[in-house]
């Protein structure tokens, strides 16, 4: 599918498909809005997290699907070894975490992301201190900023993590770099708020979205909240 990109400068919402029915993958991504959203892909590999969900197999199919930004937040040790196949799939973004073993060195996997025609993200879990990305800022296109450990869905937000928020916001002024600054987990009408009001502009959600009964009017709250 042709893919279209919302306009950048403003909020965006990235409903988080891990939370949604993959036997009804197609009606998950019909309430996603292509000019506006991005869809967010949690790959995690029973290694760097103790979950495991999906692929490149998945994320062609959500590419095959919808025309919206395919956001994929890669929770995998190694992820250099499957930059061409996410590439090849679709991917949009993808996003490593600092903390993840990578083979030849952060700042050469972000390189080979874009080299392989994506957006590149970097993200920290809660326990590491926000100054272990502050070497790649100028490499980036996104900051994501953990507001629960990764691997599960449905965990509730940590409101600790908005002083990480605030320093990548500082970072971002102080240097005169355009990177997106992303929140992932427990994001709902009531947490997203305080993540704005601590400089974030991409929001994940997950069960505030996939887990309500009416999922299009759960994202039209989540939008409503953050001003996209
Ligand atoms: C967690 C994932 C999140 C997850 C968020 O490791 O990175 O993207 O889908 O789920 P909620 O919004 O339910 O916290
Ligand atoms: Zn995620």
């Amino acid at each position: 599918m042709t893919r279209e990109r919302p306009d950048m400068a403003g909020a965006i919402a990235a409903p988080s498909i891990l939370s949604a029915d993959f036997a009804r993958l197609p009606e998950a991504l019909a309430i996603v809005d292509p000019a506006r959203d991005w869809v967010h892909c949690d790959v995690m590999d029973h290694h760097f997290v103790p979950n495991l969900t999906f692929g490149p197999l998945i994320v062609k199919a959500v590419r095959a699907l919808s025309r919206a930004f395919a956001d994929v937040h890669l929770m995998i040790e190694h992820p250099e070894r499957l930059i061409d196949a996410f590439a090849a799939a679709g991917a949009d973004q993808l996003t490593v975490h600092v903390e993840a073993r990578h083979d030849s060195g952060v700042a050469h996997v972000l390189k080979a992301i874009r080299a392989a025609g994506m957006r590149a993200g970097l993200s920290v879990r809660p326990g590491t201190p926000i100054e272990a990305l502050e070497p790649h800022v100028e490499q980036v296109d996104l900051l994501l900023i953990m507001t629960v450990e990764p691997g599960f869905g449905g965990q509730a937000f940590m409101p600790g993590m908005m002083g990480k928020v605030r320093r990548a916001a500082e970072w971002r002024k102080a240097r005169g770099l355009g990177y997106r600054i992303e929140v992932d987990g427990g994001i709902d009408p009531a947490s997203a708020p305080l993540c704005r009001e601590a400089g974030a502009d991409t929001y994940v959600a997950g069960s505030s979205i996939y887990g309500q009964k009416r999922p299009l009017e759960a994202l039209a709250a989540l939008r409503a909240a953050i001003g996209a």
